[in-house]
């Protein structure tokens, strides 16, 4: 079967596998540029060989100032739609532009200069994307941490980052709820070994928070003042290999890894997505329903949209309860907008509250052509119902952290090839997927094994981590040489369609988010009862996982266990964040183990879960497995 007759993205694939060079200088041609990258690709360069090394560029000039050059000026940048606050802003380019600059002059006067590292611990709200083209503009180096983490997460981060200034909010607001994040930001200081110079507050009228003297600053007065004075920083030139921004994700330990992302190669791949991949065109209004705190938010909220001249929705609230299962529909809707891009777990949502689609009567959609959903495995059944109540293509894509864009995806731009469920589809252009078995050898279709990419990874994707080049090459490229391990494992199909099953680390996804069974393991053991632990993601109706904790306790501990039980559950909310989703500690006599001594992790999964499962040949004791199953049952998780 050749499914691809209709779509350009066979002949596009191959004139990328042709001349990769000359594919992305060719995108670059779609940028401005200081001085034009004469070298695409040099291989010597970095751990694997960077991309236009020798251009010089601006990312905050590409996504802002060059659009009211040409005219866009009055067109909206970000439509900023608040339901929790119940604001609903339009910021036009003309009016970012003025916006952007002041915070850029605003950044100097802190003294930050370029290459200095800049934290924001920031709700959705628009100063925080000011904030971000502000450090673009100056060289700086932004760093978002996402509102749901807990203080130690925040100040691992500091101490990592080590930024002259941190921009917060006094609160976000979580549905219903005012989330105090001044608190939260003034404990990770004191936690931190690095102090920053100070602290940039936004006021928000839900909760004022109360200032440290000499340390904090209030964000509304300076730009006030700013604006009235006239003052602006300009645009440096910058190369393409300077870093833009250090976004944190979950390693396989309790140490975030620090993803870099350059100007040059990011500008690059993103504008190319926007109308190859998504399909859109400069104008149009462009709706990432995420967060600015992950990378689906860095690239579809903030960056991309705007290097294409589209206008970006920057929404404060959630699929459902703000205030109903209609929001979505509401907000592009009123908004016209031409794609939405969320994680599948929203849709679950939606679909739970509103099972037939009864909150789209009534609201015009005629504008909107196609829903993206990543972030997880988009599950059939959530793509069909989707596809059936809003009469339109939904596609799946998959990407991580560290590409910064999609690695497979349907290219509906170039013409949309035929949806398979449960697949992301195909490679885009940069990327040459191969899927490996344990010999290290490409696998036939339809085999299983570890997902790799072959060096170089094209443009965006991430050259190094954040001063760890070692952590770089052991994390990614030493277990399989010449290739990026994507720690996802699959198969390809006979048409070259990707099936992403698993994660081959301890990586689990819940709602959307990328979290550490590991890291959590490590709070686990810090409780002074806990003998030893083990966590696994365990299947999920809405959040798709959910991690599941099981606990042996130290000989001698006669507590009650259900009050250990919920000490457990708090200390990973107070360590991690509420974002961990840590609902569940299972008290349990023995962990069952290998006879070399290995936690037999997948095996508790596969029960949890309502799996098939066979007895491991290894297993030590098999009537642990019987205790972990009745304790699983107690629950109602098993059976
Ligand atoms: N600041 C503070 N707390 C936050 C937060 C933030 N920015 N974001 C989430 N939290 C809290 C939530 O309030 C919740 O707390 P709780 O345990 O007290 O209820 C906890 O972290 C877990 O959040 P979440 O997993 O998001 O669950 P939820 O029940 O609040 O919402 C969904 C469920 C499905 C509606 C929601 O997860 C969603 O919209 N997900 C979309 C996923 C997404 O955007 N992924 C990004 C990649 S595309
Ligand atoms: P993050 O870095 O938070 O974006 O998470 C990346 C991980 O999420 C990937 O390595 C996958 O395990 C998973 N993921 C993201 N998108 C998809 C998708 N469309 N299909 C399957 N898994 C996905």
């Amino acid at each position: 079967m050749d499914v691809r007759t209709k779509s350009r993205y066979p002949e596009i694939y191959a004139r990328w596998r042709r001349d990769p060079e000359g594919f992305w200088a060719e995108a670059a041609a779609a940028l401005d540029w200081y001085e034009k990258p004469r070298t695409i690709f040099d291989p010597k360069a970095g751990v694997y060989g960077r991309w236009f090394t020798d251009g010089v560029c601006n990312t905050c000039f590409n996504a802002v100032d060059r659009h009211v050059a040409a005219g866009r000026g009055e067109q909206a940048a970000i439509i900023y739609d608040s339901p929790v606050t119940d604001t609903k802003r339009s910021i036009s380019y003309a009016e970012l532009l003025d916006e952007v600059a002041a915070f850029a002059a605003i950044l100097k006067d802190f003294g930050v200069e370029k290459g200095d590292r800049v934290i924001l611990y920031m709700p959705m709200v628009p100063e925080a994307l000011v904030a971000m083209y502000a450090c673009a503009r100056i060289g700086a180096i932004h760093s978002v941490v996402f509102g749901g983490f807990a203080p130690k997460e925040l100040a691992t981060r500091i101490d990592d980052a080590k930024p002259r200034l941190i921009v917060t909010a006094s609160c976000g607001i979580e549905g219903a709820r005012v989330i105090a994040y001044k608190p939260l930001l003034d404990e990770a200081i004191r936690l931190a070994a690095h102090k920053p110079d100070a602290v940039l507050l936004m006021q928000r009228p839900q909760l004022e928070a109360s200032m440290i003297s000499g340390r904090d600053h209030d964000f509304n007065a300076i730009r006030v003042a700013a604006l009235r004075d006239g003052k602006r920083a300009d645009c440096v030139p910058l190369l393409a290999t300077d870093p833009l921004y250090i976004l944190y994700t979950s390693g396989t330990t309790g140490i975030p890894k620090g993803v870099v992302r350059d100007n040059g190669g990011h500008m690059v791949a993103l504008r190319w997505s926007m109308d190859n991949l998504y399909g859109i065109e400069p104008g149009e209004t462009y709706w990432a329903a995420s967060d600015i705190g992950w990378v689906v938010g860095h690239s579809y909220i903030v960056y991309a949209p705007l290097f294409h001249g589209c206008t970006t929705i920057l929404y404060e609230g959630k699929p459902v309860g703000t205030p109903d299962a209609g929001a979505f529909w509401r907000v592009i809707a009123e908004h016209g907008a031409a794609a939405l891009f969320t994680a599948p777990t929203a849709f679950r949502a939606i679909k739970k509250d509103d099972p037939e689609g009864k909150h789209l009567a009534g609201k015009d959609l005629s504008k909107f052509r196609t829903l993206f959903l990543a972030g997880e495995r988009a599950d059939p059944d959530t793509i069909q119902w989707a596809e059936k109540i809003l009469n339109r293509p939904v596609i799946d894509h998959w990407w991580q952290t560290e590409t910064g864009w999609c690695i497979a995806g349907n290219p509906v731009g170039l013409g949309q090839l035929p949806v398979k469920y449960g697949s992301s589809s195909v490679p885009m252009p940069g990327y040459d997927v191969q899927v490996l078995g344990e010999d290290k050898q490409p696998l036939d279709p339809g085999k299983m094994g570890a997902i790799v990419v072959k060096l170089p990874l094209p443009p965006s994707c991430l050259p190094t981590l954040w001063q760890r080049d070692d952590r770089m090459r052991d994390s990614y490229l030493d277990e399989f040489p010449g290739y990026y391990k994507t720690a996802d494992a699959g198969f390809v199909d006979e048409d070259g369609y990707l099936f992403i099953m698993s994660r081959t680390d301890d990586i689990i996804n819940v709602a959307g988010h990328r979290l550490s069974t590991g890291g959590m393991e490590e709070v686990l053991s810090s409780h002074k009862d806990v003998a030893e632990c083990a966590v696994v993601g365990i299947r999920d109706d809405m959040k798709g996982e959910v991690p599941c904790g099981f606990v042996v306790l130290k000989a001698g501990v006669n507590r009650h266990p259900s009050e250990i039980e919920k000490e457990i559950v708090a200390l990973v909310r107070e360590k991690i964040g509420p974002v961990a989703a840590f609902k569940i500690a299972l008290i349990v006599q023995r962990l069952p183990k290998t006879r070399s001594g290995k936690i037999l992790r997948g095996t508790m999964k596969k029960i949890a879960d309502r799996e098939a499962w066979s007895m491991p040949a290894t297993i030590d004791d098999p009537t642990v497995l019987d205790e972990i199953t009745a304790a699983l049952k107690e629950r109602g998780l098993a059976g």
